[in-house]
């Protein structure tokens, strides 16, 4: 039977060029989308572009250009970045295409056949930067302007002709969804938020506007335009070309296996997602994740604060690697986490370049000049051998599972111990000692090619290019990689070549000290 996973970023407001929170979230979409593939499962991996709404017209205004031509500009960046990133991205989605319009608008008559639509009038508080409505309770006075407690961006009051949808209706279902799928937001601290906003009391939710004209018109109705949250959100299916809900791409991929976001978006996924989709009776999805801040000078990256990290610049610096690998490690995942130059710098100098680079240069070297460039034949393995082999083979399922909890600390760390214990056996086995007894000197050089194998493989997800550099030692390519082999320490065909590589990473210079 096929494995299916079906992984999601955000998709970016185009208002402004990448930066490195955006980044993350896709780094780290990344990695779990490699992981699964290499471990047997047919992945579709989603990310694009969120178009409309006020606070991208604005944008537009403000360059003075019309905002599709906009749009189309920002847009690509985002793409561009993707490549940069290295991103296994099976589609990337833009809200102006005509493919998600028609989802769209499908879905709106879904929620109007329903009753769950109805025509009012909203007055009050909004953010454009946000795109979202905020009650009374959750605006403060800072200086002589009003702004959202949760994410301090500046509101404005509105009073407009709206559509709502009956959100209300949703809060004891949702309630009941959350306590029957323990597992649907994650982590606990997510959970316990929205749980509390919801049993606080959800008011039925605006879902048009009238004020300005850039979004997808609401069908039927002069004037409205659909909610960009409604529409953005929809994104998730329109990719799987919903509504044919018979088409093979959202047979296999829906419901969705995760929505990894930021975790100032989680009451649009977990609250107004899962309700609108009940409200259509579709199948909701089956995680919502919600990471932690990339900080920059401990603060949130912002325009207006001028503290924005550009991910390119530190790849043009650094390696696309080397930034992956950090972010990866270095975050706590779901908390917040300072970026810092430093931080940066001792992962590639000691995790990159002394641990795994060294590691794999000195091994093959050796075996290069001793093992007569082969993978050793004449072999007999110790108990030593067998205990650091066997390791992965134990550990398998629980890597797996520790994967489905998202609990990418455990996996890395489980690289950087293996990596300790690697260098540490080559070390203390001193195979160079061992030149007048082949047997043992090829064990060694066996079991230490076999770990350079196993810990490459699991490298694979966090630093692609890197790992598949280290595995031309064994002439293994990309499709070769597949995860349930590590638990295999027969796997290295004895007897096949071996080969020189070139330098995985190159020291920073440090001249603090
Ligand atoms: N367009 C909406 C998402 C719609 S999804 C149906 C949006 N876009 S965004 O461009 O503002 O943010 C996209 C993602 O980037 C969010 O998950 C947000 O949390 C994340 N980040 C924005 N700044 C961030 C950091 N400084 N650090 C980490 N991620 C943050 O919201």
């Amino acid at each position: 039977m096929d494995k299916n996973f079906y992984i999601t970023t955000p998709i970016y407001y185009p208002s402004a060029r990448p930066h490195m929170g955006h980044a993350y979230s896709s780094i780290i979409a990344d990695f779990f989308a490699r992981f699964k593939k290499i471990d047997g499962y047919k992945v579709h991996f989603l990310t694009g572009t969120d178009e409309h709404g006020l606070k991208i017209q604005r944008s537009a205004e403000k360059n003075n250009i019309e905002p599709l031509e906009f749009c189309n500009q920002i847009s690509l960046t985002f793409r561009d970045l993707s490549k940069i990133l290295n991103l296994t991205n099976t589609d990337f989605i833009r809200t102006t295409e005509n493919r998600h319009k028609v989802s769209v608008q499908h879905l709106w008559n879904e929620l109007i056949k329903n009753d769950e639509i109805y025509l009012s009038k909203y007055s009050g508080w909004y953010s454009v930067s946000d795109e979202a409505y905020y009650n009374d309770d959750e605006i403060i006075d800072q200086e002589g302007k009003k702004i959202s407690i949760l994410s301090k961006s500046t509101v404005e009051w509105i009073e407009e002709e709206s559509y709502f949808f009956r959100l209300s209706k949703w809060q004891k279902p949702l309630l009941d969804y959350y306590l029957s799928h323990p597992n649907f937001i994650s982590p606990p601290s997510r959970k316990k938020e929205v749980i509390s906003f919801v049993e606080s009391g959800l008011k039925d939710l605006s879902v048009s506007r009238k004020s300005f004209s850039w979004g997808i018109p609401v069908p039927n109705s002069k004037d409205h335009i659909i909610y960009v949250w409604l529409d953005a959100l929809t994104n998730y299916i329109s990719a799987l070309n919903y509504p044919d809900m018979n088409d093979l791409l959202f047979k296999n991929f829906w419901p969705a296996s995760l929505h990894l976001i930021g975790k100032d978006i989680i009451r649009f996924h977990a609250v107004y997602w899962p309700a609108f989709l009940m409200a259509a009776k579709i199948n909701l999805p089956l995680k919502v994740y919600g990471h932690g801040w990339i900080l920059s000078d401990n603060e949130k990256m912002s325009k207006s604060k001028g503290n924005i990290l550009d991910p390119i610049e530190i790849i043009n610096q650094y390696g696309v690697d080397p930034l992956r690998y950090y972010l990866i490690k270095e975050v706590s995942f779901g908390n917040d986490g300072n970026i810092s130059q430093e931080r940066l710098e001792n992962c590639i100098n000691s995790d990159l370049a002394n641990n795994f680079g060294n590691l794999c240069q000195r091994v093959s070297t050796f075996a290069i000049t001793n093992c007569n460039s082969r993978i050793p034949e004449n072999i007999s393995l110790n108990t030593e051998d067998l205990v650091i082999l066997n390791k992965f083979k134990n550990d398998l399922n629980n890597i797996r599972s520790k994967i489905d909890e998202q609990d990418i600390n455990f996996y890395i760390n489980y690289i950087v111990n293996a990596l300790f214990e690697a260098n540490k056996y080559f070390n203390d086995q001193e195979p160079w000692k061992k030149k007048d007894d082949l047997i043992r000197l090829n064990s060694i050089v066996y079991t230490a090619l076999e770990i350079v194998r196993k810990i490459s493989f699991m490298l694979y997800p966090i630093i692609p290019n890197s790992a598949l550099k280290a595995l031309k030692i064994f002439n293994l390519n990309e499709k070769d990689i597949i995860f349930s082999t590590i638990d295999n320490y027969n796997y290295l065909k004895k007897g096949s070549n071996i080969n020189k590589i070139d330098i995985l990473f190159k020291k920073v210079e440090k001249n603090n000290d």
